[in-house]
């Protein structure tokens, strides 16, 4: 046969090369398959345990099957004569022994001439070869399993949601399906027909909140992203094993199935840990407790709505208000002490239907009791206010993880019940309430020096005053976590009392001192010991940013020390130092090739995303650069330093700023000149990062000649005259990867663009990057951060760095 014939000829060269696309003369039969480049894929035909129908699908190309994908699941072949082919109009279709078709990609098509390829990442993609467009995907048309690098959730046409299998031993559509809900924060379902069966909580920016264990995990496990029309996806793309995927199981579980590349798969993870894991087992306002006997309670305020029933543990019905809320009856409620309150409940998975809210934790409770209809509401950091109006279903006692959870109760239930205080509104101001956090966050250690008390009291007040319009901004937005303290002769002990040559870098307020604690723990510390006021500012600001985030690409705090001068704040250490170190470096050997940079840019992409959407703050980081890159062992990319990151509130995304702070090269022109920043400023930077990455130069030189570019219009200028491959380091120079260079470089054009609005936001940069979008428009002129502009608008006092050191200073106000 021809096919064979191919292989054939593919293998006589000494290595065989399966093939990994099927072609109008390349069909597969039953006993064939394709298997993707990598290895890690193949498609071909299978039939299920205790069945004798055989089905196409893709499966991992490991003894064992793991069937990722069905093609046919509706209508299996009864022999052995399939076979998978591209028909005439250039669908993709499953035909038996006597022509019939079972199965297509169904799509209409003007051309014939298409291809199938099997991808690594498991997606079969057929592609139009007249224009090279993609056709049909089998990411966008899933069926019980969710991968590595596929979505779900999003697509072109409507939402993906996956459906599971009928039974082991049957792929058609059974009656689970699993996918994100549209509900304002965005949750993961399973739903049994149309009634859901299970909840995964709301989404917090790096967590499902009901799913326990996973907020205290201290590596993301999902992403929850949003696409270009703005709705929300769930995907994970950064599984270090390559034999990881998510299944919907015909019982209606979701799992996490493992593998050691043997073939032994394992379940990781399953949805359905306990009875307590199915949607609303406890009815409205029931409480599920999986180790509680019975497992299910009433939430406070509340009582069984028909006792007997619930007694013999049908809970379907739920519960009833036991009296009445203060503000449901009709006599005058004027007096303070006559007021509904608060049940505190700790470590809950919140019920379904929140309403989020962008309001401060105090604001929240006030809003609450002000409104009768409110039933509960909630706090947390990354979501923000979450309030109930309805029904309270589906709520859990985690064994950890979980929120504080607030049960509006009327003034009698929360008075008797073991001295539960009575909420009242503060009248403390928020801002005098988050000073005192403030004040409790960092200088708690102050106290601890009883001679100074007084003196140190005193200047505590000073610095607290000037962070003040700071921290009342930030307070809108959420709260601090708390934050651990460590003291003097602990930091001075680990650095050798701060010796110089226990000194790694410089930060924006400081320098940076390796230590190792007691325990053996590496840190790094940054130390501010200088109390000039920027430097106090930036310190503050530094605390009240970082240790509210958490992904992984940002680098983590630890902690914090202040005690008299001295202000300190502690990181995880980073052995591989920071990016500009390998990638400016001529004399080091190239350790940072094609690969390792990819992953590199996609990390710093993700941790902007992070700090632009996913946490519900919206943080512009104001000074992305090479140095403020750490990479951890793996050399995978932390980035660091939010000495100049500013927090926007709610529905902002654009500032003005009289004191422009950051490091020269890397800043957008309309914010080098007029002190206007937003997420397209951060973009600019990571632009000009970009093509730093690609090129291996700095170009970015403050004081250079006239004639000379700067990093972008040098870029431009190699662009417009066909020649950004010279941009290229040529350590990495790889002919095979050269298209994904240059669309490397090509974004990074685009991110530097003059004008802010044509820049792309940090999502779509991440897709183009990864080509998901595959017509790039064509840049515009860049903005040449040069010298242009610096001299005509001297009105402002200002400081750059030259390359690595960020400076700044303040127009006298
Ligand atoms: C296949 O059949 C055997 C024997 O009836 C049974 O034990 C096994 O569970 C079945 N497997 C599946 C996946 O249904
Ligand atoms: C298999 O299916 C074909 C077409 O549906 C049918 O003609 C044939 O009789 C079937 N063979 C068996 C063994 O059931
Ligand atoms: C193909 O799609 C059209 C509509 O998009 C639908 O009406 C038709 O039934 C589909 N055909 C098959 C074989 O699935
Ligand atoms: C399909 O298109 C590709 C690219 O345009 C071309 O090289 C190839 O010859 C075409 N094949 C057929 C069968 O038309
Ligand atoms: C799923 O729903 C059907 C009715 O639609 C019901 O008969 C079945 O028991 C449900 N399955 C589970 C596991 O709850
Ligand atoms: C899941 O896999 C991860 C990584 O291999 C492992 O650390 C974790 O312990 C596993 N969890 C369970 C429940 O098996
Ligand atoms: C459970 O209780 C509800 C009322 O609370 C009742 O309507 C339903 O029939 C009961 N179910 C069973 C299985 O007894
Ligand atoms: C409150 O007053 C309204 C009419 O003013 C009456 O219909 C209602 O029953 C009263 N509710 C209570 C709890 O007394
Ligand atoms: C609720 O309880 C938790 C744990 O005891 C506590 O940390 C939190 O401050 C309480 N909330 C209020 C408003 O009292
Ligand atoms: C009270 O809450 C409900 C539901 O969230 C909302 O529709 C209503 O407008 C609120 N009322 C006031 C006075 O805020
Ligand atoms: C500093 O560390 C040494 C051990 O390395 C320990 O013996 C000593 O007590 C520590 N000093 C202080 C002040 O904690
Ligand atoms: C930027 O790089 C180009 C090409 O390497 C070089 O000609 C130019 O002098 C550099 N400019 C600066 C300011 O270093």
């Amino acid at each position: 046969m021809w096919e064979s014939f191919v292989l054939l000829l593919a293998c006589s060269f000494g290595v065989c090369i399966a093939l990994d696309t099927i072609t109008i003369t390349q069909p597969i039969q039953d006993s064939e398959t394709i298997v993707s480049a990598g290895q890690k894929f193949k498609l071909g035909f299978f039939s299920p345990e205790n069945s004798s129908d055989r089905y196409v699908g893709i499966m991992y190309n490991l003894p064992g099957t793991a069937i990722i994908w069905v093609a046919n699941r509706e209508r299996p072949l009864n022999d052995s004569r399939g076979t998978v082919v591209i028909l005439e109009d250039g669908n993709l279709a499953v035909i038996n022994g006597v022509k019939d078709m079972l199965w297509s990609t169904n799509v209409s098509s003007s051309s014939a001439n298409s291809s199938a390829q099997l991808l690594d990442t498991g997606n079969l993609v057929l592609t139009d070869e007249s224009n090279g467009r993609i056709k049909w995907e089998s990411f966008e048309h899933p069926t019980d399993c969710f991968l590595q690098y596929s979505k779900l959730g999003a697509s072109t046409t409507g939402s993906i949601k996956i459906t599971s299998w009928r039974s082991p031993s049957d792929p058609s559509v059974g009656t689970f399906s699993a996918g994100l809900s549209l509900s304002q924060i965005p949750q993961l379902f399973v739903w049994n027909n149309s009634s859901p069966y299970w909840r995964s909580g709301p989404w917090s920016g790096t967590a499902f909140i009901g799913i326990a264990g996973m907020a205290s995990a201290n590596y993301q496990v999902m992403d929850v992203l949003k696409d270009n029309s703005g709705s929300p996806y769930v995907t994970y793309n950064y599984v270090d094993t390559p034999f990881f995927y998510y299944l919907l199981s015909s019982s209606g579980h979701i799992r996490s199935m493992f593998s050691s590349g043997k073939g032994d798969w394992t379940i990781n993870w399953s949805s359905q840990l306990s009875q307590c894991d199915v949607y609303g087992k406890c009815g409205p306002y029931g409480s599920c407790n999986p180790k509680g006997y019975p497992i299910c309670t009433c939430l406070p305020g509340f009582k069984p709505s028909d006792q007997e029933e619930w007694n013999q543990g049908n809970w379907t019905g739920g519960c009833i208000r036991k009296e009445l809320l203060q503000c449901q009856r009709n006599e005058s409620a004027s007096r303070e002490d006559n007021q509904d309150g608060f049940m505190n409940l700790t470590h809950m998975k919140v019920p379904d239907f929140a309403e989020p809210m962008a309001i401060t934790e105090q604001e929240c409770r006030k809003n609450c009791l002000d409104n009768c209809s409110c039933t509960a509401y909630a706090f947390y950091v990354g979501i923000g206010c979450m309030q109930w109006s309805g029904i309270l279903i589906d709520s859990e006692q985690l064994p950890l993880d979980g929120t504080n959870l607030y049960i509006r109760v009327p003034n009698s239930e929360h008075d008797t019940k073991r001295g539960f205080k009575v909420a009242i509104a503060s009248t403390v101001s928020a801002a005098a309430v988050l000073l005192a956090l403030c004040v409790c966050l960092c200088w708690k250690c102050i106290a601890k020096h009883k001679g100074n008390e007084q003196q140190a009291k005193l200047s505590r007040m000073e610095e607290v005053h000037k962070v003040e319009d700071m921290v009342t901004v930030t307070m809108n937005q959420a709260k601090f976590e708390k934050l651990p303290l460590y003291t003097y002769e602990a930091l001075a002990n680990a650095t050798d009392n701060f010796h110089s040559n226990k000194i790694i870098g410089k930060g924006g307020f400081g320098p940076v001192y390796k230590g190792k604690l007691f325990d053996g723990l590496e840190i790094a510390v940054k130390r501010l010991s200088n109390s000039s006021t920027q430097g106090i500012e930036e310190f503050m600001n530094e605390v009240m940013v970082i240790s509210k985030l958490q992904h992984r690409n940002l680098v983590r705090l630890l902690g914090c020390c202040v005690e008299r001068e001295e202000k300190m704040l502690v990181y995880e250490y980073m052995p591989n130092k920071s990016l500009d170190a390998y990638l400016f470096d001529a004399n080091k050997p190239n350790i940072l090739d094609w690969r390792r940079r990819v992953i590199i840019v996609e990390g710093i992409g993700r941790a902007l995303l992070y700090l632009h959407r996913d946490s519900r703050l919206k943080i512009i980081h104001r000074d992305l650069k090479a140095s403020n890159i750490l990479l951890d062992e793996e050399l995978k990319p932390k980035l660091s330093d939010f000495g100049f990151a500013r927090i926007f509130g709610g529905n902002q995304d654009q500032a003005n700023t009289n004191r422009v702070a950051g490091t020269y090269g890397y800043m957008a022109p309309e914010y080098a000149m007029e002190g206007r920043f937003s997420e397209k400023s951060d973009v600019y930077s990571f632009g000009v990062l970009l093509l730093e990455i690609v090129s291996g130069r700095r170009n970015t030189t403050f004081y250079s000649d006239e004639n000379e570019l700067s990093m972008p219009g040098h870029a431009w200028k190699s662009w417009n005259e066909n020649e950004a491959a010279k941009l290229i380091d040529p350590a990495i120079f790889d002919l095979g990867a050269i298209t994904e260079m240059l669309r490397y470089i090509h974004v990074g054009l685009l991110c530097v663009q003059e004008s802010a609005k044509d820049r792309p936001d940090v999502s779509a940069v991440l897709l183009m990057l990864t080509s998901e979008i595959s017509n790039l428009p064509r840049p515009k002129f860049p903005a040449y951060t040069g010298r242009i502009g610096f001299s005509e608008k001297s009105s402002r006092q200002r400081a750059y760095s030259i390359n690595d050191i960020s400076l700044s200073s303040i127009e006298g106000r």
